[in-house]
């Protein structure tokens, strides 16, 4: 496995690669991989001849008040982990070489991401949008992978790669889950034994309202009120958001006809946690 640590090494990798005419499937990450990173990577390895993990903690993704500073870091373990999974290469740049001084061009894309998380963090999507574009141009992958955890970050890039005439193929993987359903996560690292274990509270919550929609209750404020109720139950718990919507447009619907996506972000004393599920009605 190659520790690709500047963009300059990275190239020369990809050009290699390129001659031979292998396929690149690259798996975007901030590291500190867990097994829901390794199941973007296991279908990375399914899919492509040549397996690329980045890691990069973009500091354009994070807000001023945000975990930057203290967001987990672990070289030695996450180069193992790659390292059995058949990763071939880590792309690990320095945040000087990726946003050197004068650094003035950002990838905006608008409307959804000014609902959900984008509300709540603004500026959130511009850098995740603009590092990815940067990962994509030095990889040149023919396919790249993102988990449905994250699930407004699968639709913006999706809609960056159609709008941008990107060519690759964007696929997404399921949540992966503790045993008690709580999405793994990096942040769950944050939590204190108290707040681990309230957490299973958001994936409760969510089976709830898919319980309450597959029981026929097509009103999205009753299945959205229920919600709030379930999540207040729980003590320590602070509500960000919880969204009953469509899963192409993120705007919240009124009455539940088809397909809704349910997700939400609560916080957890100091630590923000995210989840959703996908729901047929
Ligand atoms: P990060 O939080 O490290 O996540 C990297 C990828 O792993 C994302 O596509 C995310 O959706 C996926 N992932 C995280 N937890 C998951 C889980 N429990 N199940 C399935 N997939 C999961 O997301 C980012 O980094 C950054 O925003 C990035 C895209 C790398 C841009 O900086």
């Amino acid at each position: 496995m190659e520790l690709l640590r500047t963009i300059e090494e990275a190239r020369q990798f990809v050009l290699s690669q390129k001659k031979r005419e292998k396929s690149i499937g690259l798996v975007p990450t901030m590291g500190y991989l867990h097994e829901g990173h390794l199941s973007l990577v296991h279908t990375a390895r399914e899919q492509n001849d040549v397996v690329v993990v980045s890691i990069f903690v973009n500091p354009t993704q994070f807000g001023p008040q945000e975990d930057l500073d203290r967001y987990p870091r672990d070289l030695e373990k996450d180069r193992n982990s790659c390292s059995q999974a058949s990763v071939d290469a880590i792309f690990m740049p320095a945040a000087e070489e990726m946003y050197p001084e004068r650094f003035h061009t950002w990838v905006q894309v608008d409307t959804i991401t000014e609902t959900l998380c984008g509300a709540s963090r603004p500026g959130h999507f511009r850098g995740v949008a603009t590092v990815v574009s940067k990962l994509f141009n030095i990889i040149q992958p023919d396919r790249a992978y993102f988990g449905l955890k994250d699930f407004q970050q699968a639709v913006v890039i999706k809609q960056m790669v159609r709008d941008l005439n990107m060519p690759l193929e964007i696929v997404t993987v399921p949540t992966v889950r503790e045993a008690d359903g709580l999405a793994t996560s990096s942040r769950n690292k944050y939590l204190t034994a108290k707040q681990r274990a309230s957490a299973p509270v958001l994936y409760n919550t969510l089976k709830l309202g898919q319980r309450l929609i597959e029981a026929g209750e097509h009103n999205a404020d009753v299945v959205h009120e229920a919600m709030v109720k379930e999540i207040e139950s729980q003590p320590n718990t602070r509500i960000d958001y919880i969204s009953v919507c469509n899963p192409e447009t993120l705007a919240p619907v009124d009455k539940i006809e088809n397909r809704v996506l349910l997700a939400m972000a609560v916080w957890l004393g100091n630590t923000r946690l995210i989840d959703n599920i996908l729901v047929e009605a």
